[in-house]
């Protein structure tokens, strides 16, 4: 596999996806990964629409044919009508990662009482986990502070790419080998 981490970045906005609102989510993501992470990595961004199924195959794309190790996603998991993200997430996972929402909540919530109404969750897909963060740009950093520590052995544990962060922003923790 190639050293260079590839990261899915997704932006899930009816708004945005339609040029109405201009996608304020994404670029705070890469501004977080680009300021982390001391290893190679690439984005693979993608702003779509509040569409199950369109989120679900950009999910797969992702994960199968762009060889992303990371997907990160922001938006669509309230509890609107049109938020479905945790839904399509849940769909294409293999398996479920609910600790990583369990602790965006818990963080979240000592900032806001509506950090509540968020159903952020995690899943693996084949070589790739994927983590949803609520649309508010203000909460990419809360909440990927929080989980980023996991991140790098997380991956590891699917085989992919070593990734290695600034230390004064985040410490990866990696358990020692027996
Ligand atoms: N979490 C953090 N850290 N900061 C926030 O401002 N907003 C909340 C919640 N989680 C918020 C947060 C609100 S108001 C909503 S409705 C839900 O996330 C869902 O947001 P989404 O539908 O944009 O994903």
């Amino acid at each position: 596999m190639s050293s260079v981490a590839r990261i899915g970045i997704v932006t899930v906005s009816d708004r945005a996806s339609r040029g109405e609102y201009e996608d304020r989510g994404g670029p705070a993501i890469r501004e977080y990964l680009d300021e982390v992470l001391t290893s190679e990595w690439e984005p693979v961004a993608r702003v779509i629409s509040d569409d199950q199924a369109v989120i679900e195959q950009t999910l797969i794309d992702l994960c199968d044919t762009e060889n992303c190790c990371l997907v990160v996603t922001t938006g669509g998991t309230g509890p609107a009508e049109r938020d479905v993200t945790p839904e399509a997430t849940e769909a294409v996972s293999e398996k479920l990662m609910p600790g990583f929402g369990e602790l965006m909540r818990k963080v979240s919530l000592e900032k806001v009482a509506t950090a509540i109404l968020s159903r952020q969750t995690a899943g693996i897909r084949g070589g790739a986990l994927i983590v949803n963060l609520p649309g508010q740009p203000k909460a990419i950093n809360e909440c990927l502070d929080a989980v980023f520590p996991a991140i790098p052995y997380c991956i590891d544990l699917l085989e992919g790419p070593f990734l290695t962060t600034n230390e004064d922003r985040i410490v990866a923790f990696r358990p020692k080998k027996k």
